[in-house]
């Protein structure tokens, strides 16, 4: 079966991503390589019922935090949450992303895969005052290169900078001259680490899925390192065809 099948065959929310959290622990390292202060203004864009807002301002003195999130449930639950902490400087808000004000915004984190809000929310980031950070886990802003990467952590600043190229982005992203298998592993494999579940088999498993993505990508942009597929990932490729039933190979410009 084709990767494309394999991944429509799963439940939609998991393709989405709507209901995967954030750990504490992924938070503390976002705010911390956002530098996040006590004169920043902190919104959550999409903050189902992740600790963002509570930590925000318990453990990094934000003069204010805002969680937005279009699910009545879950802003209900992190409501209460917040106020049996009886933290005043922390609110959250069940609006659409797309149409909320975020105008005092000095640090957004803004983790989105659908390419229409993406684009809708890139015009709304567009009319942010300078300097305001925005954070997105995996990619950047589409179409724009990143101020700061650690990777999957990315840092956008505006004024937003248009980037020349899906290759230059990529490369700025991955700050290398060309992508090997080492690379593509290693990158995954930071990614897993940051969101991925408690239980390690899944994680390799889309570690594996992570690496060729990234490596085929880089392939057909023209920036892998050498012209033939570097064994391990002919490798993976064979296991995921072999013991999952799921083909890759096909991803790749010929
Ligand atoms: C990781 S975010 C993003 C998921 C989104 N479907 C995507 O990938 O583009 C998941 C959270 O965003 C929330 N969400 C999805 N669309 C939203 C919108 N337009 N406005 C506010 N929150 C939204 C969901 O309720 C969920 O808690």
């Amino acid at each position: 079966m084709k990767i494309e099948d394999y991944l429509s065959s799963l439940p939609s929310s998991i393709i989405s991503g709507e209901d995967v959290e954030l750990s504490d622990k992924t938070l503390r390292e976002i705010f911390r390589f956002a530098g996040l202060t006590t004169n920043d203004v902190f919104y959550h864009l999409g903050c189902g019922s992740d600790n963002s807002v509570m930590i925000s301002v318990q453990e990094f003195m934000v003069k204010k935090a805002i969680g937005i999130d279009n699910n009545k449930d879950k802003i209900t639950h992190v409501q209460k949450l917040l106020e049996e902490k009886h933290l005043s400087n922390g609110s959250f808000r069940c609006e659409d992303v797309t149409l909320s004000d975020i105008s005092d915004a000095t640090v957004i984190l803004f983790w989105f895969s659908d390419e229409r809000i993406i684009e809708k929310m890139i015009s709304k980031f567009e009319d942010l005052r300078s300097g305001c950070k925005i954070i997105t886990i995996w990619g950047p802003l589409i179409g724009h290169m990143p101020d700061k990467v650690d990777f999957p952590y990315i840092l956008n600043v505006t004024p937003l900078k248009k980037a020349n190229s899906l290759r230059d982005q990529m490369l700025s992203i991955f700050n290398t001259d060309c992508i090997d298998f080492a690379v593509a592993w290693e990158f995954a494999d930071r990614y897993s680490k940051s969101i991925g579940s408690k239980n390690l088999e899944n994680d390799r498993f889309l570690t594996i899925l992570q690496t060729l993505v990234i490596w085929i990508n880089a392939k057909n942009l023209g920036i892998a390192c050498g012209d033939d597929i570097p064994d391990p990932i002919k490798s993976y490729m064979g296991i995921l065809k072999t013991f999952f039933n799921i083909e890759v190979e096909h991803l790749l410009d010929h």
